[in-house]
């Protein structure tokens, strides 16, 4: 559990697809926050776990890497983001499929969510946080004064991936996707430790057929109704 809060936190947490990412950006930038993209870091972990050499099934090597590794994010003068790993530019790595099924690997092991919860927990600052992932609510920020639990149907989850990577240069079969997606889901829900799942005390958003303002819009309202901002 973290100490008293040293601001307020907005925890999204949902499935692959579900908008978490675009949603939580355009709040953070709409309110000024700092922004948790909680995913990038175990994308993090498994790239720096492939570049270690370290073995694939290696639990404590990956928590050692994640305990250690130097991970910078930052924003380009244009707007665009930067990730850099022990000064190396992953930007465009970190985003791969390939990234996002090492991430969910990794992800499953105690060790790692554990050696990762302090990391986590250090970018609430003020003025607030929006912090986005699968157990934002529930595990690294229990005690958050609003949490999102954002869904959409597999459908429209496996179009919405599948339009950014294309949108990122990357080809990949929209039926394979869907499948990646699909077993992605199924190990992120079926973990042992802190696996996907709403918080009792979050509010449902299903964002099928929703524009990004709308949903956005949706949580400046449940954030305005608990007084968080004006
Ligand atoms: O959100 P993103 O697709 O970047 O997450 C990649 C993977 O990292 C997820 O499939 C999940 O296994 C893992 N993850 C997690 N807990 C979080 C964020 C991500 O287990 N808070």
């Amino acid at each position: 559990m973290r100490g008293p809060p040293a601001c307020p936190i907005v925890t999204i947490d949902g499935p692959s697809g579900s908008g978490k990412g675009t949603i939580s950006r355009a709040l953070a930038r709409k309110l000024g926050w700092h922004l948790l993209d909680s995913g990038a870091l175990y994308r993090l972990v498994a790239i720096a776990g492939v570049d270690a050499g370290a073995a694939a099934d290696d639990e404590g090597a990956h928590a050692a890497l994640a305990r250690r590794m130097d991970a910078v994010f930052s924003v380009a003068p244009d707007g665009s983001e930067c990730v850099t790993l022990g000064g190396r530019d992953v930007t465009g790595r970190i985003r791969s499929e390939e990234a996002g099924q090492g991430a969910s690997r990794v992800a499953a092991w105690p060790a790692v969510r554990e050696a990762l919860l302090a990391r986590q927990r250090a970018f609430a600052a003020p003025p607030g946080l929006v912090a986005d992932g699968r157990d934002m609510g529930t595990v690294v920020f229990p005690g958050a004064e609003l949490k999102v639990f954002l869904t959409a149907t597999p459908q429209e989850r496996a179009l919405r991936r599948h339009k950014q990577l294309k949108d990122k240069g990357s080809d990949v079969s929209l039926p394979a996707l869907s499948r990646e997606i699909a077993e992605r889901d199924l190990r992120d829900q079926t973990r042992e430790v802190a696996p996907l799942k709403a918080a009792p005390d979050a509010h449902l958003i299903d964002s099928t057929g929703l524009s990004v303002e709308a949903v956005v819009q949706r949580v400046l309202d449940l954030g305005a109704a608990r007084s968080l901002w004006p």
